[in-house]
């Protein structure tokens, strides 16, 4: 949702900027721009588009300087264009500044700028900023912006210039935004992706704090001007880990590389049999379970609710964070909130688990980045160690987090000193090599999404604990390939859906072989009997016959299948979006972590 870059070094900043710049383009991508400080001026450049836009502009060969800030954008207030991206100028052309998040109050002090006879030129909330600082400015950045942010309600993650001082100010409130240490050289940036090749040092900004960095230094306070000390923590992820590696998509490579991130996930997890996962609470004591996550990390809650309920028959309950925070949530003893989410900065997943403090509750996170805002904020957690996700459809997380969620449940058996199933933790050391069976089946995944590439819905369908993976299914169809789909657990599907159903239409049923198939069985034929295609996703061979294309995955534990099962429909829904010509990678509309409301 928007990435900022900022740095203050000797190098010659502009390419630095644009590398920079897209390795954080997943995170926004409707226009961008940057800023340079050259012989006491600020010379900018903007353009609407990808950063390939902005690489291609001539102007750029006449920037040079070694004190920057750029910006891509996800567009919140007015629409994608030159004069709506950023950085944004003051009236005098001499403060710069790129924001990430949203200012509520921005009208009422854009009224208040005006009447004091500042020009606006944007539509944009952040031109706000600029201009706010300008009226602050009497030769002091750092303190200019301090008393600016005291004037905003709303969030930001932010990065100023002035033409008069060598020095980047950055702030944040609610979007990410970290420090890179470097040797005579400092760096600003939304997340260590832009700055890992540069420095692996780097301080995580908490809300409400700014920093000032020039080449040599840096320091941090509060909006009030207290200097905070903070840790310097070292990045563990590799710079290849954020390279395409011979993929055509990072989509790809990330669904290609579920075996290997399934492992890591589980590396130092299991031993002897036995769970290990360090906690710092008594989870036995546990009387329900809260899940609160968004999208994608919602169904993999929703899988965990079945898991758990059968495993360790606590009562679960599963929110969109963005309702939980809205919703006066009901907290009793013994209630864990548990955040799952792939980025860590969602920021209705952050709010919720806030909420989830403020009533007392225990929480806890299933993460993927190490270090990220919401894994700060939770009492607990485990990280995924699925490695860095850089498609915006979400796969590897998806996969990585229903596996924690299945650690977590046994973990609590354990525990609990309950007989845990061991048959199903032997199981889980086999998944990985059994996701990696599935890829041998690439070639015919890839023919049927070329054969359904042209149908305009898609139904999803799944009973049980293969519901969510319809859900999912669904979710990434339609997010990537612009093809509308709905996902229902299979036996709803009488009670509506079936309007749809034409000669044609395809429908998706994801099955285990269980005492459900049964049933399932009587709804294919419902489906046929009006012409629809019958694509199913199985173990169980004897489906062969009924099914107009049949994907099989390896046979596996109800608890893991969702995980073998979601396999290919990512890969169907990718090969469907890069036939139809879309970038998978950074689909419309969309950005990578969502860090508004
Ligand atoms: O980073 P998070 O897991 O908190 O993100 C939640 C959703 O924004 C995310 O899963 C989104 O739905 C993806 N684009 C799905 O592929």
């Amino acid at each position: 949702m928007c990435g900022i870059i900022a740095y203050a070094g000797d190098r010659e900043v502009v390419p630095l900027l644009i590398k920079g710049l897209k390795t954080l383009e997943y995170r926004g991508y409707d226009s961008a721009g940057l800023v340079v400080k050259q012989n006491n001026q600020l010379g900018i450049i903007k353009r609407a588009g990808r950063i390939s836009e902005l690489e291609k502009s001539p102007e750029l060969g006449s920037l040079n300087g070694s004190i920057g800030i750029a910006h891509t954008r996800w567009a919140t207030h007015g629409v994608p264009n030159e004069t709506n991206a950023h950085p944004h100028l003051d009236c005098k052309k001499e403060i710069a500044i790129v924001h990430n998040g949203i200012i509520e109050n921005y009208a009422g002090l854009r009224e208040i700028l005006k009447k004091k006879g500042h020009n606006f030129i944007s539509n944009t909330d952040s031109e706000v900023i600029a201009h706010l600082i300008e009226d602050f400015y009497h030769g002091d950045l750092t303190e200019a912006t301090i008393n600016a942010l005291r004037c905003i309600d709303g969030t930001f993650g932010l990065a100023v210039m002035s033409k008069n001082e060598d020095k980047i100010v950055a702030a944040r409130r609610g979007s990410p935004l970290i420090l890179g240490v470097g040797d005579h050289e400092m760096f600003v940036c939304s997340d260590a992706a832009g700055i890992l090749e540069h420095t692996k040092k780097v301080i995580y900004l908490d809300d409400n704090e700014v920093a000032t960095i020039t080449k040599e230094n840096y320091s941090i306070s509060d909006i009030y001007g207290n200097g905070i000390d903070k840790k310097v923590h070292e990045i563990k992820w590799s710079i290849d880990q954020i390279e395409k590696k011979g993929f055509k998509h990072f989509m790809l490579k990330e669904i290609f590389e579920q075996p290997d991130a399934l492992e890591n996930t589980l590396r130092g997890r299991i031993k002897d049999k036995n769970i290990k996962l360090s906690l710092n609470f008594d989870i036995k004591s546990i009387k329900r379970i809260i899940f609160i996550a968004c999208g994608t990390s919602w169904h993999s809650a929703l899988i965990g609710k079945y898991i758990i309920e059968k495993i360790n028959r606590i009562p679960v309950d599963v929110d969109y964070a963005s309702e939980f925070r809205y919703k006066n949530p009901i907290i009793k003893e013994g209630d864990l909130v548990i955040a799952i989410s792939q980025s860590g900065e969602t920021a209705d997943t952050l709010a919720a688990i806030k909420e989830a403090k403020a009533k007392k509750a225990k929480t806890m996170g299933i993460i993927n980045v190490v270090g990220s805002t919401i894994s700060r904020e939770v009492d607990s957690g485990i990280y995924l160690h699925s490695g860095p996700e850089i498609g915006v459809a979400s796969t590897k997380a998806f996969t990585g987090q229903v596996l924690a969620i299945l650690l977590i449940s046994l973990y609590i058996e354990q525990e609990k000193g309950n007989k845990i199933e061991y048959s199903l933790v032997e199981e889980i050391t086999r998944l990985p090599e059994k996701a990696r069976t599935i890829f041998n089946d690439t070639e015919k995944i890839k023919n049927i999404a070329n054969d359904l590439r042209e149908s305009k819905a898609f139904l999803f369908l799944g009973r049980g604990i293969n519901f969510p993976v319809a859900l999912e299914g669904a979710l990434k169809l339609k997010e990537i390939s612009y093809i509308h789909a709905e996902g229902y657990p299979t036996a709803e599907m009488k009670h509506g859906p079936i309007a749809l159903i034409e000669k044609d239409f395809p429908v998706i049923f994801v099955l285990n072989k269980d005492n459900l198939t049964k049933k399932c069985l009587s709804n294919i034929e419902e489906i046929k009997s009006r012409g629809g295609k019958i694509i199913i996703v199985t173990s169980d061979k004897e489906l062969k016959e009924i099914a107009d294309k049949i994907i099989y995955v390896p046979a596996t534990k109800e608890e893991l299948s969702p995980i073998l099962n979601v396999i290919p429909l990512q890969l169907l829904s990718y090969y469907i979006a890069d036939l139809k010509g879309i970038d998978p990678d950074k689909p419309r509309n969309l950005a990578k972590s969502v860090t508004v409301e």
